[in-house]
């Protein structure tokens, strides 16, 4: 049996008619970009996610970055996040020529560990501290960090927090939904993703409305009145396709995290014999499992039996940030961020997504039990 990662056309061959009609609506249209389409599906995710405001742009990438700058973050600043995310993460930080300062994660749930966030400032000098700008904490795997003390460090040293929720739309902590807590939300359309685009896209979600308004400037060149340029901006819009793509998916997104959830307990009960952790979800969390990921140390060795299978199982992340060539000048030696970089040699993702059917779920379930008990 042939099982793939992801299954896009399943998806999509369930919501045919409704993606084929949106689509046509754009063609007909000939409004490309920044139509009523992009705006009515701005309000349609702001008010998914609990918040009043939003902005789409071109990718989940752009968003961290636009919100990073409008939030004031800039050239020599510093800025705090896990090295234990995708790459896009730091590099959202970086290309605005501020530092990033990695902070290791908890073991538990892989996101950044507010106790290592303090540890970090307070061993900043009074310089790094004045050039400490932001937080940006990521939700992987589809979980919320820890926001409550996130957000507590945040107002305890003034500090924006800029939330990475490409991988966890929909998650909620303490109720509350993901990109509800900072200044603002960064969500991915990345086709992958739990709501995934036919291209790629991403959007700012935010409470606060000045936040907003300078993302949607910058996203068109930094000008707020046509050929006045104010600040040096970006070209980065959602466009109308992806739009109307999206505002279809968005209506099944609670149902397909319903799916995943179901599988993720068919796992939780067939590995509980043997010896794999299970993605733990701490209190107050709602997961959405944009990845299952177990652990286990001979996770290469599951890798390849998997494959022999048939079975797709991917590692996110094999290298934290901290140890990437490119990040070699920010003076973090292996050994820096011991939890993050155990993790990166244990962790492996299994199939989820709400189209896996349950024979299919079955033989992967079977599959990782039969590598450990022969
Ligand atoms: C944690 C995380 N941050 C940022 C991104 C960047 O999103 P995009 O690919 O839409 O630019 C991704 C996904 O690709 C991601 O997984």
């Amino acid at each position: 049996m042939e099982i793939p990662l992801l299954d896009l056309r399943a998806q999509y061959m369930s919501i045919k008619a409704e993606i084929d009609e949106a689509v046509k609506r754009v063609i007909d249209s000939q409004y490309f970009i920044l139509s009523p389409e992009v705006s009515s599906f701005e309000k349609e995710t702001a008010s998914y996610c609990g918040v009043e405001h939003a902005a789409g742009v071109a990718s989940g990438t752009d968003a961290i970055v636009l919100s990073l700058k409008a939030a004031g973050v800039g050239k020599g600043d510093l800025v705090i996040t896990t090295p234990f995310t995708f790459f896009a993460t730091a590099e959202s930080i970086s290309v605005l020529g501020a530092r990033p300062v990695f902070a290791d994660i908890r073991e538990d749930t892989y996101n950044i560990d507010p106790a290592k966030i303090e540890e970090a400032i307070e061993g900043m000098g009074p310089a790094d501290r004045e050039r400490l700008k932001a937080i940006v904490p990521v939700h992987l795997y589809g979980q919320c960090a820890d926001m409550s003390g996130i957000m507590r460090i945040a107002e305890k040293h003034s500090l924006s927090v800029v939330e990475d929720c490409a991988q966890a739309i929909g998650a909620t902590h303490n109720g509350r939904k993901a990109g509800s807590f900072g200044i603002a939300g960064c969500l991915s359309f990345f086709p992958s993703k739990n709501l995934g685009g036919f291209g790629d896209g991403g959007m700012v979600v935010s409470g606060n409305k000045a936040l907003i308004e300078k993302v949607k400037k910058l996203r068109v060149h930094g000008s707020g009145k046509q050929y006045v340029h104010e600040e040096v901006g970006f070209n980065s819009r959602l466009d109308s396709f992806q739009a109307a793509v999206l505002r279809v998916k968005l209506k099944e997104l609670d149902k397909w995290i319903e799916g995943r959830r179901r599988i993720a307990g068919i796992y939780n009960d067939a590995f509980r014999d043997i010896p794999v952790k299970t993605p733990l979800v701490a209190e107050g969390n709602d997961h959405t499992y944009h990845q299952y990921t177990i652990e286990t140390g001979d996770r290469d060795g599951l890798g390849d039996f998997l494959s022999g299978k048939g079975i797709a199982a991917r590692v996110y992340y094999p290298v934290p940030l901290h140890l990437q060539p490119c990040y070699k000048d920010l003076g973090y030696p292996a050994g820096s961020f011991p939890v993050s970089e155990k993790k990166a040699g244990t962790v492996i993702s299994l199939p989820v997504y709400p189209e896996l059917s349950q024979s299919k779920v079955d033989y992967v379930a079977g599959a990782v039990k039969e590598f450990f008990e022969g």
